[in-house]
């Protein structure tokens, strides 16, 4: 018997920061999909926000040479769940989808913008709906959520990059109470460490605010904690799993993008070294987050463990984690008993059983008779 195969559309590239990222995540998904069972549409977004579609779409933003690709689009209309080609300034179907798998991190990937698209066109997606995604991302909001939940995480100032434009020097004033440098100045919604400074002392606090508001209307200013940064995966929707935990090893003074992508010396540590008491609370803490936030399919839950007090801060989850063979998230499910193959097929399900349960939802309200 043949089973059809599944119509899969993988979207990478995108406008973030983290385009380049997105690629090489995308390019290790696309090079595990089992052909027989999946059909796959390859988009690339361009960082101006275009999409491309074609052949080897993945090849051709790999090589910086996607001239020529033709322009395809989602409609924001549910009874259209189709790829259209742009050509020629008319819309042509190019092929149905049933599920899409968002390889891109960061803004407009990764913040709830594209899945509000995906849900509006009534598409079955991997990763978290629009609330996860943007809480998820915003470094603001999520510390009031893990806050209300009883999740603790590093003391923290919110500025506008208003109030830095018109007066830093206050906003200084308001971080130095919080406690002795350093602090970490950041964008309240990016991601891989764009904007984000650790400041030794006033003058460097000044600078990374300003820093940190070239890239966001809002920043983040938090107490720097002498941490171990310890990674756990998380899988699932209703009832989600944790993986073992990991840890970062940077080569830098932190977490850098550079450390993060260019110097490739930073390690994993796999499984992280940590006792077995602390490794289940952080467990059922990393599940505890991510339901909190309304995750869904995956999310990387990422720890601050201060070496000096052993207390552990919950710092960020990303929803769209980094996702090539050698990045945490697959990782640790590996070293958790799921290989990176079986591991992307799992989300695609995941996906399918979210629409469903989304398809059961009443749209209409049908007064009582
Ligand atoms: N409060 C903090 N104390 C110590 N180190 C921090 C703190 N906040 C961030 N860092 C360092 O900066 C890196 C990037 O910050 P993070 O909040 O994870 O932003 P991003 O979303 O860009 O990854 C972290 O991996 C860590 O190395
Ligand atoms: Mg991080």
């Amino acid at each position: 018997m043949t089973t059809k195969k599944l119509r899969l559309l993988v979207l990478f590239g995108g406008r973030s920061g983290e385009h380049d990222v997105s690629l090489q995540s995308a390019r290790s998904v696309l090079q595990v999909l089992d052909a027989d069972r999946y059909q796959v549409f390859q988009v690339g977004i361009t960082r101006e926000g275009r999409w491309l579609g074609g052949e080897n779409v993945i090849d051709r933003f790999l090589n910086d040479r996607i001239e020529g690709l033709p322009e395809v689009t989602l409609l924001p209309d549910p009874s259209r769940p189709q790829l259209f080609s742009l050509a020629d300034g008319r819309l042509t179907p190019v092929a149905e989808v049933d599920v899409v798998f968002p390889v891109l991190h960061g803004t407009f990937g990764e913040d709830g913008t594209l899945q509000g698209l995906l849900e509006l066109t009534d598409l079955a997606y991997v990763g978290a709906g629009v609330v996860g995604a943007a809480v998820g991302m915003d470094k603001g909001i999520f510390k009031d959520v893990m806050q209300a939940h009883g999740i603790p995480v590093v003391p923290a100032v919110l500025a506008l990059r208003r109030e830095i434009e018109a007066d830093a020097e206050a906003v200084a004033d308001r971080v130095e109470q919080l406690g002795a440098y350093p602090f970490f100045t950041k964008p309240c919604n990016l991601g891989s460490s764009v904007g984000v400074s650790k400041c030794h002392n006033r003058a460097d606090l000044l600078a990374g605010l300003r820093e940190a508001a070239r890239y966001d209307r809002r920043v983040v200013i938090e107490r720097g904690v002498p941490a171990r940064e310890i990674e756990i995966s998380v899988l699932g929707n209703d009832d989600p799993i944790a993986s073992v935990p990991g840890e970062i090893l940077p080569s830098r003074e932190f977490y850098t993008y550079e450390s993060k992508y260019e110097d490739g010396t930073s390690g994993l540590l796999i499984p992280a070294p940590l006792s077995d008491s602390l490794t289940a609370e952080l467990q059922q803490v990393a599940v505890q987050a991510y339901k909190a936030i309304d995750g869904a399919g995956m999310a990387r839950v990422d720890f601050l463990l201060d070496r000096e007090t052993g207390r552990y801060y919950l710092n960020e989850v990303n929803t769209i984690p980094g996702f090539t063979q050698i990045s945490m998230y697959p990782k640790l499910w590996e070293a958790s008993g799921l290989s990176y193959a079986e591991l992307v097929d799992r989300l695609i399900a995941l996906a399918l059983e979210r629409k469903a349960e989304r398809d059961r939802t009443e749209r209409r309200f049908r007064r009582q008779p």
